[in-house]
């Protein structure tokens, strides 16, 4: 009897502490994952693991495009909601006689905006395809404007206008479709990277969390210049952004917010 009841206690003591430890496991775990969590998921969701670039695989995939860029795009039909955005461009942009600066993959436009108040005397124009994050965007002043269009497509009518004087492009934190297999997806990969490069103007700006995105598209770049689609573009960095007081994109607000790093790379012509 005594011996059945000792065992009893046994067992229920046995199963308190389990239960405690389990809810002790179970509370570090929702501890660490809030860690992670942290400030808006950046940390465990946005930190990208740096690589090295497969150059090998860029190379061929940019002299693939070089190659190829003139039957892609006598096969690829542009978009009419495209080719209608652009001539909405065209028209804004004669109006107002001033060089030009494209905010590709805008998203809300926050950046077309900031960009626009920094350069009064430029005209802005931020394009994204979606719909949904294009309706968030506030008011454009006189000198911007924000339009929803297909990148590709619309750097190839930029390319081919002959009165548009694109001065400088923004690529800011494009989607990084991290793996290795999407480098096809990424805009250096992409068959519409000669259109980018055509009609990017003299400068080219990007900004990424990760690094690795940038070293490839310099590799791009430079391997699309030496079978010279833009040979006079001189890329410098990528380097870290130090000053983030006012941040460009939200995007850019979310990482800095997060203490997660960002790169730039400009690609510049030597005028
Ligand atoms: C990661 S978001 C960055 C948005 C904004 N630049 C920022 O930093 O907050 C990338 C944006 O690029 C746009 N985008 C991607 N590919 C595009 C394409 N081919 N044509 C137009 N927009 C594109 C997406 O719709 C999305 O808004
Ligand atoms: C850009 O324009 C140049 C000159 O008109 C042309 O040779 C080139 O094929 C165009 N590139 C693209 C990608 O449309």
């Amino acid at each position: 009897m005594l011996y059945i009841l000792l065992m009893m206690l046994s067992i229920s003591r046995t199963a308190t502490l389990g239960a405690r430890r389990l809810l002790r496991a179970k509370t570090g775990a929702l501890r660490a994952a809030a860690l992670h969590a942290a400030p808006d998921d950046a940390s465990s969701i946005y930190a990208i693991p740096e690589r090295d670039v497969d150059e090998a695989a860029v190379h061929q995939l940019v002299e693939r495009h070089v190659a190829q860029h003139a039957t892609y795009l006598n096969k690829r039909p542009i978009a009419a909601h495209t080719r209608a955005a652009f001539q909405t461009a065209a028209e804004f942009a004669r109006s107002r006689a001033a060089p030009l600066i494209i905010d590709a993959g805008c998203g809300t436009g926050r950046s077309t905006l900031k960009l626009s108040a920094r350069h009064p005397d430029r005209t802005v124009i931020g394009v994204d395809r979606s719909e949904a994050r294009l309706s968030k965007s506030n008011d454009a002043p006189d000198n911007a404007l924000l339009l929803r269009a297909e990148l590709g497509d619309f750097w190839r009518l930029l390319n081919d206008s002959n009165d548009l004087r694109v001065e400088e492009t923004y690529l800011l934190y494009p989607n990084p479709y991290p793996k290795d297999k999407h480098l096809k997806m990424r805009f250096q990969g992409h068959a519409s990277l000669p259109s980018l490069l055509q009609a990017c103007g003299h400068k080219l700006t990007v900004r990424a969390s990760w690094r690795t995105y940038l070293e490839e598209f310099r590799l791009a770049c430079r391997r699309a210049g030496e079978l010279g689609i833009r040979p006079d573009l001189v890329s410098k960095g990528p380097y870290e952004l130090s000053d983030l007081h006012d941040p460009l994109t939200l995007f850019e607000r979310k990482y800095a917010k997060a203490g997660v790093p960002v790169y730039e790379l400009v690609l510049d012509s030597d005028r």
